[in-house]
């Protein structure tokens, strides 16, 4: 039976579904009553006693449905081809990639091998076994320096980013267009993520950097639960409301909704080629406001010291995400002060992650 996209199960697979973002849209497709099945070969995951990564152990439990999981990279062509035999996929999101932008910075093959050659053998392997449904987890980061505020989906892309991270998601989108143009068949979403933050509410499953994390939330997050030191703040002298980093924080429940609603949209009929759409709130958080307010909401008082700008950050980094609203009816409900009460939940019931 063709699968209109609409209601009933669907099988989705999940490419690096035990991450992060992959969990959180784990447990809304889930809930919608998709079937999931996760490719993820856990370099970044904390493995359970069956082997399962604790992240999908506890998609799990939280949901009371089984997640199908499959422990393979990206580079085993093999592997990816036998999981598509396996189950009749109808649409895929791929999430699987390394992210830490100074890693790739010092292991710039070890990440266009992984980003780029997965994804082609990801492309490959779809093609073969007749799945051109796809939804890709995209950043903000292939806008590179923003020639203008907010950034709306049709700001340049490609020119001036600073890192191979954000090289192999800009390489990414265009093979992923250039193949959507030359086979009218495939269907693709783009989806660019502004900065995920927050964690499911039950406080089961968040954000679990390996090593010292190095994005702002996990940070104060580490710091408040003393796991870390120091808080350091990089740079007071931007052009900003308080001279601090401005940029656009989006709960991680939204974000994952939003990719419960790009699905949908891949079945309609005026879904054809490339779809790209921004997911942020569209409302800018400076790196001062975020600490007082995750100072709130787990009650103590957040000690910090201003240091020198971080090498290729800028000013502000902001949304319009006024396309999604839409076309897709996806719009950020959760507030900044969710955003801290559901990570702190999450950081302070977990202070190793899913490490015990
Ligand atoms: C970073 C990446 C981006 C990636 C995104 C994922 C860079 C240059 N960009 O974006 O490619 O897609 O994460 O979420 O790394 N800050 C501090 N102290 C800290 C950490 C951060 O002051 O310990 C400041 C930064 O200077 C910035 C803001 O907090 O102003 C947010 O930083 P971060 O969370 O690293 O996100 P981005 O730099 O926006």
């Amino acid at each position: 039976m063709v699968h209109d996209g609409q209601s009933g199960a669907r099988v989705v697979l999940l490419t690096g579904g035990a991450g992060f973002v992959g969990s959180h849209t784990a447990i809304e497709l889930l809930e919608r009553g998709d079937s999931v099945v996760v490719v993820d070969n856990c370099v970044n995951a904390v493995k359970g006693g069956d082997d399962k990564p604790v992240a999908l152990q506890r998609v799990e439990e939280l949901t009371g449905k089984t997640v199908k999981y499959h422990e393979a990279s990206m580079l085993d062509c093999e592997a990816l081809d036998n999981v598509f035999k396996q189950y009749k996929v109808d649409v895929v999101i791929h999430f699987a990639a390394l992210k830490s932008v100074g890693e790739s910075v010092d292991q710039p093959l070890r990440y266009y091998g992984n980003n780029i050659t997965g994804t082609l053998n990801l492309l490959q392997a779809m093609s073969t076994a007749g799945v051109k449904r796809l939804v890709f987890s995209s950043s903000a980061t292939v806008y590179g320096t923003p020639q203008y505020l907010p950034i709306d989906e049709s700001h340049p892309t490609g020119q001036g980013i600073t890192n191979p991270y954000g090289q192999t998601k800009f390489m990414c989108e265009q093979i992923m267009m250039d193949l959507a143009r030359a086979d009218p068949e495939w269907r693709v979403v783009l989806l660019r993520y502004f900065n995920p933050v927050g964690a499911h509410p039950s406080g089961r499953i968040g954000e679990d950097p390996r090593g010292i994390p190095n994005n702002l939330m996990p940070t104060i997050a580490q710091v408040a639960v003393e796991r870390r030191p120091n808080l350091y703040v990089y740079g007071n002298d931007f052009e900003t409301v308080d001279g601090t980093g401005v940029r656009d924080y989006v709960h991680v429940v939204d974000l994952a909704r939003g990719h419960v609603a790009a699905l949908s949209k891949l079945w309609s009929k005026e879904s054809t080629g490339t779809l790209i759409y921004n997911l942020g709130t569209g409302q800018g958080i400076s790196v001062l406001q975020m600490i007082e307010a995750f100072s709130r909401a787990c009650g103590k008082k957040l000690a910090y010291k201003i240091t020198s700008r971080r090498k290729g950050d800028v000013g502000t980094v902001v949304a319009t995400c006024e396309l999604a609203k839409k076309e897709l009816g996806w719009v950020a409900e959760r507030s900044l002060e969710d955003m801290c009460v559901d990570t702190w939940r999450w950081q302070s019931n977990n202070p190793n992650g899913f490490s015990i």
